[in-house]
């Protein structure tokens, strides 16, 4: 059995993609959860994630990706989109997820919302921004991996105009925000990237022990 070392060495931003290979349901799912069961900061989840299939709209995506082929050829995209701004709206919702969950009481809850609130509301919106979006990089790390691991193929993309996408996938309307998009699926046979040895600093150079 591969270890866990080997799936993140056999993995690579995958390229070309084999049309004809499709992602099984059960294995969308298997990324889809992995996806919702990220970390996020207070685990407030500030994204919504995005399944693309529908080929007309990859077509317009793929135009506003450069010309990426991996827009049109992989099997599913997946597009991870941010709050780019938010208020106590936000924060509300998730204490209620909490209480029904956990069967707590706001009362119970109150100090938790008010440190959410006060680290939080009073933010610029670029900052704002940035930090869900921060949020949504942590579900594209952890679906790279997963991905890798039972055996499916990636491309995480920032390769796109963000304005245009937001426009064609009519994200702006609901509060949301194109941060990053992961292509996922199986590799072509004709991808040389896959041959390409991996370029990697040393430990020596990226680590250090304190
Ligand atoms: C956030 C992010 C954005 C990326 N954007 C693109 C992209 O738009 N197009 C692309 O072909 N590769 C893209 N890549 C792939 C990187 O170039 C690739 O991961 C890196 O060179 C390391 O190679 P490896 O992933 O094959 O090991 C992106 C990677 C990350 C993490």
């Amino acid at each position: 059995m591969n270890t866990l070392l080997d799936n993140l060495n056999w993995r690579y931003a995958t390229k070309k993609f084999d049309s004809s290979k499709k992602v099984s349901s059960e294995n969308l799912n298997t990324l889809l959860e992995a996806s919702r069961l990220t970390a996020s900061s207070y685990g407030l989840q500030p994204y919504h994630i995005y399944v693309i299939e529908n080929a007309d709209i990859r077509t317009q995506l793929r135009k506003a990706s450069y010309d990426q082929p991996q827009i049109t050829d992989a099997s599913h995209i997946i597009v991870l989109a941010n709050k780019p701004t938010f208020d106590g709206t936000m924060i509300d919702d998730y204490i209620q997820n909490i209480m029904a969950i956990r069967g707590l009481s706001k009362d119970d809850l109150e100090g938790f919302s008010q440190t959410m609130k006060s680290t939080l509301l009073d933010l610029p919106d670029t900052q704002k921004n940035l930090w869900t979006s921060n949020q949504a990089y942590i579900v594209l790390g952890n679906l790279i991996t997963v991905a890798a691991e039972i055996g499916i193929d990636t491309c995480p993309m920032e390769g796109f105009d963000k304005e245009q996408y937001n426009e064609i996938l009519g994200l702006s309307d609901k509060g949301l925000n194109a941060a990053v998009v992961l292509a996922v699926g199986y590799r072509s046979s004709e991808d040389e990237t896959q041959n390409y040895p991996k370029v990697r600093y040393s430990k020596e150079q990226i680590i250090t022990h304190i």
